[in-house]
């Protein structure tokens, strides 16, 4: 089955063309961060504009890159929610417009549903189940269970900041490039990461959730102070705060996903979200299961496309919803976006 999946929760402009939930047949992604770099952020505003301009030619490119006419395609793939409800309105418009011209079902996704799914694709193997995925972005920041496909258990979520977010902030305070993760990853493999110590929240074994708005007020604290003592920050400072700050949210992130991981059975371990990018986090676990001497399959998608927002990964997920209830999709559905879509009520 290929389905064309389009995304445009946030500030990508993306589509696909994948087959069987697993095989990437083409995956173009048009990035704004050049526009929002100005802002330090994305105005919702000028991201909807920006995807209003590149849709069409962004479809176009997926399906040049599969070598495909439209009349090929099995069925319409797009991100219902949540995000941004003046950007998703710009993805879905198109999708439900190809559904209903060429009468194919429309397989509308959850975004998180399609980052779990990132890392099913292009894989030598199917991941075996129980699972559980870390999923961590810029909008989320979750430990799910799932006991076989399309069936998410909420373990554990942050009670407050997302770690993207954190990362986004303290790039901020630092005065780093916008998006944060991979300017402060960056700043942080020249630095110290035992230089500061920063506080590791909600630590206790059996607390699956996370915070990471104490964190960030430390950070503030540890920089003012350097104003008070040094002036204007060095160099050195910067990259011992970023390798610092990037520890103590691994840290966090690693231990409450291997607690999880044991408390569950699970047979994999998943790591998704744009956060997931992260090389030291990535690192981090394997280390870290050595030392406890876990035995688990660790997934996360060496293709960094597919860690952040990617349309892929929403042509993945749709297929496997797809196969869950063929008959519940059609090519004149009446739903619609959802800025604030719950993943683990069950009529998702
Ligand atoms: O999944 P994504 O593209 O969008 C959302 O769904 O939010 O994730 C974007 C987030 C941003 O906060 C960005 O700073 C973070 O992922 N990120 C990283 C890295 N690359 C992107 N965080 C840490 N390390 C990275 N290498
Ligand atoms: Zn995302």
């Amino acid at each position: 089955m290929k389905i064309l999946a389009i995304e445009t929760s946030c500030d990508e402009t993306a589509a696909a063309v994948v087959e069987d939930g697993v095989k990437v047949l083409s995956s173009v992604i048009a990035s704004q961060i050049d526009i929002h770099q100005a802002t330090g952020g994305v105005v919702p505003e000028v991201a909807a504009r920006e995807h209003v301009l590149k849709i069409r030619a962004v479809i176009e490119e997926a399906m040049k890159g599969a070598a495909l006419g439209l009349d090929a395609i099995d069925g319409f793939a797009v991100t219902r929610g949540p995000g941004l409800l003046s950007s998703l309105i710009i993805g879905y418009s198109a999708a439900v417009t190809l559904a209903r011209v060429l009468d194919k079902p429309l397989i509308p996704v959850h975004h998180v549903a399609g980052h779990i799914y990132s890392n099913w694709l292009e894989q030598d193997s199917a991941p075996e189940f129980p699972i559980v995925v870390l999923t961590v972005s810029g909008g989320h920041n979750e430990l799910v269970l799932l006991k076989e496909n399309m069936d998410f258990e909420l373990i554990g979520e942050t009670l407050d900041d997302a770690a993207g977010e954190a990362y986004d902030k303290v790039a901020r305070l630092l005065g780093l490039a916008y998006p944060g993760g991979p300017a402060i990853s960056r700043a942080a493999e020249k630095g110290d990461a035992s230089a500061i110590k920063f506080p590791r929240a909600l630590n206790e074994s059996k607390n699956f959730n996370f915070s990471f708005s104490g964190l960030k007020t430390a950070v503030l604290r540890e920089i003012e102070k350097f104003h008070q003592e040094n002036g204007k920050l060095t160099e050195k400072f910067i990259n011992d705060c970023a390798a610092s700050f990037q520890e103590s949210v691994n840290d966090s992130l690693s231990e409450k996903l291997l607690n999880a991981a044991v408390k569950f059975k699970a047979k994999e371990i998943h790591l998704a979200g744009g956060v997931s990018a992260n090389k030291r986090l990535r690192s981090m676990v394997i280390e870290k299961m050595k030392v406890r001497n876990l035995q688990l399959k660790l997934r996360y998608n060496s293709n960094l496309q597919y860690c952040t927002d990617n349309a892929a990964m929403i042509g993945g997920a749709a297929y496997f919803l797809y196969q869950k209830n063929p008959q519940g999709y059609s090519s004149r559905a009446e739903v619609f976006p959802e800025p604030q879509l719950n993943l683990y009520s069950k009529n998702v």
